[in-house]
């Protein structure tokens, strides 16, 4: 999803995201290998819930806490919870990430998805300080979404994105990757890897030192 005005409601509380349909799978196949065995993974901006549900699904291993601040997102991963009655996936969260974020019992992984761009950059800075403050050492920060390399855009899609972010709102857009390092280290996040997926996005795995 770009931003909750592409969400399509459906009759119920279920919201639908068609980019997170279809980036969920690439994104479960990173998670599977770099997420530790066990423990809590909290999700910030769940939005839709669609990947609370594909995830925790397939980790069965592990407990999925979603978050979101905006009622509506909540509503919407309350209904696919409802609906797909999985043991491991909690009730959401009202969780700001720009907040002091509640004590979340055995976390072993923060995972973060379309937020940096669509958010200011106090978003980001509040990311990279609480995952750094929250996990334990050996915990895992996985951040999927389009960032620049360099200074420079991936793609030309990227850069209309980026311009059309930027007229909504001037504190949004896409986040130089370097620059986001820089919070990592600054926050004892070491990287370990970053993986380019479909659709010039990538997804970046830290592991808190
Ligand atoms: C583009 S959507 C991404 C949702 C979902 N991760 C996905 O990829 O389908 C952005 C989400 O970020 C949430 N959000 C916006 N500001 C936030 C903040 N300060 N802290 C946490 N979430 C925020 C919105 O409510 C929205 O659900």
């Amino acid at each position: 999803m770009n931003s909750m005005d592409d969400i399509d409601g459906g009759a119920d509380q279920r919201l639908s995201s068609p980019a997170a349909r279809r980036n969920r799978q690439p994104i479960l196949e990173i998670l599977e290998a770099a997420l530790p065995p066990t423990g809590t993974v909290l999700e910030i901006a769940s939005g839709s819930g669609e990947h609370a549900i594909h995830f925790a699904a397939a980790l069965s291993r592990l407990e999925w806490q979603p978050s979101d601040p905006s009622e509506l997102a909540r509503q919407s991963i309350a209904a696919w919870r409802k609906e797909a009655g999985l043991a491991n996936l909690r009730a959401p969260l009202a969780l700001d990430v720009t907040g002091r974020w509640p004590a979340i019992d055995n976390l072993a992984a923060v995972v973060c998805i379309n937020l940096l761009h669509i958010s200011p950059w106090s978003a980001s800075e509040a990311l990279f300080a609480e995952a750094g403050r929250a996990l334990p050492r050996g915990g895992k920060l996985v951040v999927y979404g389009p960032f620049k390399r360099g200074g420079q855009h991936t793609a030309a899609s990227n850069a209309q994105f980026d311009a059309d972010l930027r007229a909504r709102d001037p504190g949004w857009g896409i986040r130089d990757l370097e620059r986001i390092e820089a919070l990592a280290v600054a926050n004892d996040l070491d990287r370990e890897q970053i993986h380019a997926l479909p659709a010039n996005n990538l997804c970046v795995v830290w592991r808190r030192g």
